[in-house]
């Protein structure tokens, strides 16, 4: 079973600034949620039992939205709001399933990664990288479904457009039926002359405790950060076997301020 997801949260959210200046982009609301809420949302309706947040000294806030029982309390003795209790109850429910740890230089996903090594105590563990928002059907479901099929790690993945491909970690593959493939190669954002195909890694990855003794091994790659893209590269290379999961929602970036935008309207429609 997958039990664990870890959410690398420690970015310095810099491409949507300045609404970042003061607001974790992860606790900017869409549609009158935070962004992360609809993460976490995803993995509780997939089995999911417990969170670890890789957050930073600069990105506090995010463990304080969880942590405010002293100002909730104050707030609810003055006015019974339903709506407000409500929502501290989900606060609270949420927080005894999260564990935090610190990245507070960042070193980029693969060193995110390893800030968890002690803490991951199955065989495999889930990645969500929450920029990446997947709407209408869980994708934390379907490839938590691969993975037992397979028994092997699970990546989630989506055809994008060519001349886009030097934004992604970008898959090699063979045996592709209609919801998934198995992984042979993949390169970090590549130049389209050398993608080896259009398909890429969308942030959600199914990756082996073994996965850490790699990234211990990496030199900063592309960008000059540490990238679990290139650890499983190497896994790859070690004959462990990587599955896409071709998934049936809907992408949503967040990453971006356009993206953002975009996010909240795709949402309101749903
Ligand atoms: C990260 C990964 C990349 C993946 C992307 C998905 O890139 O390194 O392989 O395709 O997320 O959103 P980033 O968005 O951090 O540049």
């Amino acid at each position: 079973m997958i039990k664990q997801a870890i959410i690398p949260l420690a970015g310095l959210g810099t491409r949507m600034l300045p609404l970042t200046s003061v607001t974790p982009k992860e606790l900017l609301p869409i549609n009158g949620k935070p962004n992360l809420e609809y993460i976490l949302e995803e993995c509780l309706e997939a089995g999911i039992k417990q969170f670890i947040f890789i957050i930073s000294n600069r990105k506090k806030n995010i463990k304080k939205y969880f942590y405010n029982d002293k100002f909730y309390n104050k707030i609810l003795k003055e006015k019974k709001d339903e709506r407000i209790q409500k929502e501290v109850k989900k606060i609270k429910k949420f927080r005894k399933m999260i564990k935090f740890v610190y990245q507070n230089k960042p070193k980029g996903t693969g060193d995110a990664v390893l800030k968890c090594q002690r803490l991951i105590s199955e065989k495999y563990f889930l990645m969500l990288l929450p920029d990446d928002l997947i709407i209408k059907k869980n994708c934390t479901k379907e490839m938590i479904k691969i993975h037992k099929q397979k028994k092997g790690s699970v990546i989630a993945a989506k055809k994008v457009p060519k001349k886009t491909v030097s934004r992604w970690g970008i898959l090699s593959l063979k045996n592709k039926t209609k919801n998934s493939f198995q992984i042979t190669d993949v390169i970090e954002k590549p130049k389209l002359k050398n993608a080896p195909s259009n398909f890429a890694i969308i942030g959600r990855y199914i990756l082996p405790k073994s996965i850490m003794h790699e990234i211990k091994k990496l030199k900063p790659g592309h960008g000059k950060e540490i990238h679990i893209t290139d650890a499983i590269k190497n896994l790859i290379y070690k004959k462990e076997k990587f599955y896409g999961n071709i998934f049936k929602g809907k992408y949503l970036d967040c990453g971006t301020l356009k993206g953002y935008i975009n996010s909240g309207i795709e949402i309101f429609k749903v």
